[in-house]
């Protein structure tokens, strides 16, 4: 190997350990370095920005330059044009996030899973719930058209109500201001939907929902981290997302898949909610591990994302969900519940909520 191109291998391992604000992983990993040269002692790097940004964050400049400096290597920083700017895997130029959309409400939270069935829902409300409960003016975003279940989770078959024009109010209950398809629907209505119908529904569900001045909104996003997800994130200002698996589903591929998504729009993935990890006796309080241990705690070291709870198996959180009252609610002082509440406190820290601001609606 010749020395220019050791000096280039060297470079692009030192950018491994800089991430870019925001973001958990390291700028190689989410494929910002789009071209490296070596010219006199300088490495001049093609940056790709999330986001169209033409211009690095300082923070990112300095970072970069101290992480070339230990191999006698200048830093020349230039960036590539935004409209081929997404980084690796990226199937379209980076959105516009339409922020005056919803501009009352201070912080939008997005749930995320790779695969159904592994509680982003429960999680949804369950947190949503846990917001109100602390104050906060709360709202929940059901975005799951194929699988809409705020209505049974939530306990509520209520009509949103017309407000005027084209829009409506949102069904208010356990004090979070909710929205759902599941609520416009009867048992005739046809579950059909196509992408671009998905993405238009989304749009007037944040658009013509009178949702007011919230402190959080919550998105409970389809399964999966696709094309149709992507778009969905891009319909809006996010703030931060999770990802929620079980032990048996964690896998670092999807957890990286998420990652990646969420960097194409400028979210920072907050970190893997682990749900289902253990089953606690009820008779002897031991834990015990029912599909294996350690998948969070794997994913999270691998993907460099904090495991920011694990939520046991407990039948009473089906039972609470099935009968429309969420475990926050119906049994506050269980281990579940107070989970949840810590993740709320949690994640409200990382998304800037600070202390509420208004007093949440009952009902
Ligand atoms: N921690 C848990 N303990 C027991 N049952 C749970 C738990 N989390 C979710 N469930 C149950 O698993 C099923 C799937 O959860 P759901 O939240 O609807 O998943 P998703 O939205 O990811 O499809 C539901 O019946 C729910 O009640
Ligand atoms: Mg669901």
């Amino acid at each position: 190997m010749s020395d220019d191109k050791a000096n280039l291998e060297r470079a692009r391992e030192a950018f491994r350990s800089v991430t870019y604000p925001g973001f958990p992983r390291d700028i190689v990993t989410l494929g910002m370095i789009a071209g490296l040269e070596l010219l006199d002692g300088r490495v001049r790097v093609n940056l790709r920005l999330p986001g169209g940004r033409t211009e690095p964050p300082d923070d990112l400049r300095r970072d970069m330059e101290a992480a070339l400096a230990p191999l006698g290597l200048a830093c020349e920083i230039r960036t590539a044009a935004p409209a081929a700017s997404p980084p690796a895997g990226a199937s379209r130029a980076a959105p516009t996030p339409e922020a005056d959309l919803l501009p009352e409400v201070r912080a939008v939270l997005a749930v995320s899973s790779a695969k159904g069935g592994v509680g982003k829902s429960t999680v949804s409300t369950n947190l949503a719930c846990a917001f109100a409960a602390a104050g906060f003016a709360t709202g929940l975003l059901d975005a799951d058209v194929y699988g809409p279940s705020l209505p049974i989770l939530m306990g509520t078959e209520e009509r949103p109500k017309a407000a005027g024009g084209n829009q409506f109010h949102p069904v208010v209950r356990h004090g979070v201001k909710c929205i759902s398809m599941g609520l416009f629907l009867d048992e005739k209505s046809p579950v059909i939907w196509r992408g671009p119908m998905v993405a238009g529904l989304l749009q007037q569900f944040l658009r013509d929902c009178v949702w007011g001045a919230l402190d959080v909104l919550v998105i409970d996003l389809p399964p999966g981290t696709g094309d149709t997800q992507l778009t969905l994130a891009q319909q809006v200002r996010l703030d931060g997302a999770l990802l929620v698996t079980t032990p048996q589903e964690v896998a670092v591929r999807d957890v990286v898949r998420g990652l990646r998504m969420f960097a194409q729009v400028q979210v920072p993935l907050l970190g893997v909610v682990e749900n289902m990890s253990h089953f606690r006796c009820p008779a002897c309080g031991a834990e015990e591990a029912l599909f294996g241990h350690g998948g969070g705690e794997r994913v999270a070291e691998a993907s460099g994302l904090p495991l920011l709870a694990r939520v046991p198996v407990e039948p009473d959180v089906r039972a609470h969900g099935d009968a429309g009252e969420p475990i926050v609610c119906a049994a506050p002082d269980s281990e579940a519940a107070r989970i949840f509440h810590e993740l709320a406190t949690t994640v409200g820290e990382r998304i800037g909520l600070g202390a509420a601001r208004t007093s949440a609606p009952h009902a």
